[in-house]
């Protein structure tokens, strides 16, 4: 059973049907989009089925649409210059939903080829509702990938070891390239594999999702 209908279900069994009532809701509002989009992304896949090793933290999960649309709309990217990057892309629910803003450029990167392949057919299927028509999907290693010097934000749903390298990465890419980086950390408490902080960078503000985990989002200056 995926995490959302096991919430719902253990609401209804503690009697709190408010509680469960609102997580049927967001479930069905998040459906809408997937079917709205004609993407096909709703899974939970095990670390290990996706070649990881089984200790690997970064099982495949989706961000929710609500909570990274509400992010993305503060942060009103600029067609001209605004480029995300996003490590670990999954099937590419959250580089679609960047798309449909205007970012000059969207990339993700994913380890698994199965599910590398499958992001390019959601970012096909979903093409027509694209404002930014620059979209790569690429398959490897985020943590070796080489981040282009124009990045501007970088959307981070990973955890343990694969964060902490990336966010090593992007420090060593803005101070290598002077430029403002934009860094959004979905689920913030998983900074513990960087002692808790980005030292690096400001941390400006955070959005919480009642239903589909926190943002916290930080900006690192030239
Ligand atoms: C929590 S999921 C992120 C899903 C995606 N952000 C979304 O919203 O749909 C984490 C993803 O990281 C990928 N991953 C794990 N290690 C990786 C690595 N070294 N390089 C690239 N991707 C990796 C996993 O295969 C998994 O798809």
């Amino acid at each position: 059973m995926r995490p959302y209908w096991r919430k719902i279900a253990w609401n209804l069994e503690d009697g709190h049907l408010r509680i469960a009532a609102r997580f049927l809701v967001h479930q069905f509002s998040e459906t809408y989009h997937e079917w709205r989009l004609g993407t096909d992304t709703d899974k939970w896949i095990a670390a290990d089925k996706l070649g990881l090793g089984e200790s690997d933290q970064n099982h495949y999960d989706a961000t929710d649409f609500h909570g990274f649309q509400k992010v993305l709309k503060r942060l009103r990217p600029d067609p001209a210059a605004h480029v995300l990057f996003e490590p670990g892309c999954g099937m590419g629910r959250a580089v679609v939903v960047a798309a449909v803003f205007p970012f000059r450029r969207v990339i993700g990167v994913e380890f698994s080829p199965m599910l590398a392949d499958i992001a390019r057919q959601n970012v096909a299927r979903a093409r027509r509702h694209l404002r930014c028509k620059d979209v790569t999907i690429a398959q490897g290693d985020a943590t070796t990938y080489a981040i282009p010097a124009d990045v501007t934000h970088a959307y981070c749903y990973i955890r343990g070891e694969l964060l902490a390298k990336v966010l090593a990465n992007l420090k060593v890419s803005a101070k290598t390239v002077a430029r403002p980086l934009t860094i959004i950390v979905k689920n913030p408490s998983c900074l513990e594999a960087v002692g808790g902080r980005l030292d690096w960078a400001t941390h400006l503000w955070d959005s919480p999702s009642r239903y589909g985990g926190d943002y916290a989002i930080f900006e690192a200056a030239p």
